[in-house]
């Protein structure tokens, strides 16, 4: 993990309320699923850095970790973003990270299926680029269609579920994820809880090993505020009470160790 002071490439919106920042960072060691933790303002105001998910490395060839900068993608949703929309080519932003334990590589063999709902779609990318297999993307409306620009990988196969039919399926991206879910298969997923809940009760009664990440509001992003804490489930069918960071522990956890009634 580094603490580092970073001057944006780029900072431009992609559609109304949703932007693509890039950020100047040598050689930044990331994995699919890592995260940072961004320090929008200078002053008090917000005092906290706000955490995302990392798109994509900047010019790597080969190596993650060749890169010269990171993509982030972010909407608007309240005074740290909209402080940061207004951040211009040059000014300098602190980024703590690399962050998190990342998606672990799916086992030789395994057929990768990964279900996205809007901005659970930015840990993917990276995934996706790696492995190849089938992206369920799940949208509100075809005007978050944007969110798949660029998305390519070895054999990479996109079906789209949107609320208002205007796109793919009619409907939650959950009916696409039924028939895919068979023998050989790893699920991933990112996007909102309700989404990931009934993923990973859909792997669970499957018996497909089901990989989620979760997002939680974070003060620290570093394991030591116990501000983001989940509990876990025990397989050993004691009692006692276990809880993981999702900063530290995550974000990324296997569905089946998160205790859902609980989130
Ligand atoms: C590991 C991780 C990765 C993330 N990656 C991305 C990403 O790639 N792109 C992106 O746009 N956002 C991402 N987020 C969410 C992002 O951190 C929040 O949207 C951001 O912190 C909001 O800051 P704000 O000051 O603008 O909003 P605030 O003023 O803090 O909050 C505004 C509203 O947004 C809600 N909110 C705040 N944080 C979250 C959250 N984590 N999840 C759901 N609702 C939230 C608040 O409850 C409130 O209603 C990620 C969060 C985590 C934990
Ligand atoms: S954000 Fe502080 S422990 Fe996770």
């Amino acid at each position: 993990m580094q603490s580092i002071e970073s001057k944006i490439l780029y900072n431009d919106m992609l559609a109304e309320g949703y932007f693509r920042l890039g950020l100047e960072w040598k050689t930044p060691r990331v994995k699919a699923g890592h995260f940072v933790m961004l320090r929008v303002s200078d002053g008090m105001d917000p005092l906290l850095r706000r955490p995302f998910g990392v798109y994509k490395v900047i010019g790597a060839k080969g190596s993650a970790s060749k890169g010269t900068g990171i993509e982030l993608l972010y909407r608007v949703v309240g005074r740290g973003t909209s402080i940061l929309s207004a951040k211009r080519p040059g000014e300098v932003l602190g980024i703590l990270g690399p962050l998190g334990n990342g998606f672990p590589s799916p086992r030789k063999g395994l057929k990768v299926v990964m279900v996205t709902g809007g901005m659970g779609i930015v840990p993917l990318y990276m995934l996706a680029s790696q492995t190849g297999g089938i992206l369920l993307f799940g949208a509100r409306t075809k005007k978050e269609r944007f969110l798949l620009d660029g998305f390519k990988g070895p054999g990479l196969k996109v079906k789209t579920a949107t609320e208002d039919g205007s796109m793919g399926t009619k409907g939650l991206v959950t009916a696409l994820l039924e028939k895919e879910l068979a023998a050989g298969v790893v699920v991933y997923a990112c996007g909102p809880l309700g989404m990931l809940k009934a993923v990973s009760r859909m792997c669970s009664d499957a018996g497909v090993r089901c990989f989620v990440s979760l997002e939680r509001s974070m003060a620290c992003g570093i394991g030591v505020c116990l501000g983001c804490a989940v509990r876990s489930v025990n397989h050993d069918g004691k009692e006692n009470r276990n809880y993981k960071m999702v900063c530290s522990d995550g974000p990324v956890f296997d569905g089946e160790d998160i205790d859902w009634e609980l989130l």
